[in-house]
């Protein structure tokens, strides 16, 4: 059997970088991100900002972005095309709110069936004018308005995209805007835009923003994306006499959810942390490990939300039950990720229960070959290619190419560490 060994630096976190292109559209001086992800849902998020007036340039492999102030940003000619990501949606709905002309949103057909009222209705309550299809599907169509008010929002799931939305409205809204989030998401918008944020008695945390709030300028490199790491994290451990040591890799805790997880079964990292500000970043050494089988506690699941497709994979070849409860967002994802995972699964010798809300398997199992349907979805596809490398039999994808959504460098660097 192959094993994982190396040293790499992985591209620019994708949520961050999306936040280091809006966020820095919106001052009236130059930023630059080194690291910065081009991949394809951070490319729609660049060519909408340009379809808006927003000049970008990448000089020597460093993003440069000149903003402007919001009320000066340009009527696009067209409809501006978010492509497959939710993330550009959700955050970018928030300023064309605000803009004094109309302005049309699309993207592909995965996205065009993903779930918008969650910030389409907190956004109309603070005064927006956006029509979508049954109130809340893409395309989304902006109607300007004299003025939003601020408000107070308790997020009724947890996610950081809407998070994000309802805090980045209220930087231009009348009053002051308090969002409440009882279980947490990824921090990376209060972080970045250094929104005040207090921790309450009950566990919940209240973040602030405000029309008087200065955009900080945060030109930075970018720490690699600790969700892409995650398939060579998992491939590492499980492919005998491995070691691979992941640099400049993003260690926010509301990201590395499934370090803990892996601890609690048993694993061992090396974990160097090396910055703090603005975004916690470090070194990662992973070696192969026995792994024992967990229940995850439904609280913990926003922060390994995007790396449950690879945790099924680990959980497949480990000792023991490893039940999911709690995580019924998977089912609007990129694709439907409960279903993607249990048919998959099945597909290629593993048996899985399915609920509603997460999923069980008991490992360790047999992986053998087989087809498996991405659904045009990026991590099933990179979940499934971690799990040919210790199959009994070729396990072929049906579209490999749709890990450009997020990471086009997928299989080169793949190729680079399997030994
Ligand atoms: C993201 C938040 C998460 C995550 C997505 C990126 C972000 O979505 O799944 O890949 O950048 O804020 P939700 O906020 O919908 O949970």
């Amino acid at each position: 059997m192959a094993k994982i060994s190396g040293v790499i630096e992985l591209p620019g976190d994708k949520s961050i970088s999306h936040r280091a292109a809006l966020f820095s559209a919106l001052i009236d001086e130059p930023s630059r991100f080194s690291n910065f992800n081009y991949n394809r849902d951070c490319r729609a998020t660049l060519h909408c900002l340009q379809k808006l007036g927003i000049e970008w340039q990448v000089m020597t492999g460093e993003l440069q972005i000149r903003g402007r102030p919001l009320k000066q940003w340009q009527e696009p000619d067209t409809a501006l095309n978010a492509e497959n990501s939710g993330t550009t949606t959700r955050l970018i709905s928030a300023l064309l709110s605000h803009l004094p002309f109309k302005t049309q949103l699309v993207g592909d057909a995965s996205l065009s069936g993903r779930p918008m009222k969650r910030i389409i209705d907190p956004l109309s309550q603070m005064g927006a004018r956006i029509k979508a299809k049954q109130n809340n599907y893409l395309p989304l169509n902006f109607h300007p308005v004299s003025e939003m008010n601020g408000m107070h929002y308790t997020l009724p799931i947890a996610s950081a995209q809407v998070k994000s939305a309802i805090l980045l409205a209220g930087l231009f809204a009348r009053g002051k805007t308090f969002v409440i989030e009882n279980t947490p998401s990824r921090d990376h918008t209060e972080r970045l835009l250094q929104l005040p944020a207090e921790l309450q008695n009950d566990g919940s945390k209240t973040i602030v923003s405000s029309v008087d709030r200065a955009i900080p300028n945060f030109s930075m490199r970018i720490p690699g994306d600790f969700s892409s790491a995650a398939f060579f994290i998992a491939a590492a451990l499980l492919l005998p006499r491995s070691e691979l040591r992941i640099d400049n890799v993003s260690l926010n805790p509301t990201r590395t959810g499934l370090l803990f997880v892996l601890q609690r079964m048993g694993v061992q990292f090396d974990i160097e942390p090396i910055r703090n500000e603005p975004e916690p970043a470090g070194r990662l050494i992973v070696r192969s490990s026995a792994l024992q089988n967990v229940a995850i506690e439904p609280s913990m699941v926003p922060n390994i939300i995007d790396e449950i497709p690879i945790m099924c994979i680990i959980a497949s070849q480990s000792e023991g039950s490893f039940v999911l409860h709690g995580a019924e967002e998977l089912r609007f994802k990129e694709s439907d990720r409960i279903k993607a995972m249990a048919d998959n699964l099945r597909a290629v010798g593993i048996e899985v229960e399915e609920y509603e809300d997460g999923l069980a398997i008991n490992g360790p199992q047999t992986l053998t070959g087989g087809k498996i349907n991405t659904y045009g979805d990026h991590r099933i596809a990179m979940a499934f290619a971690v799990a040919d490398l210790l199959a009994t039999d070729k396990i072929v994808l049906d579209d490999p190419d749709c890990v450009d959504v997020s990471f086009p460098d997928f299989w080169s660097i793949l190729k680079q560490i399997v030994v």
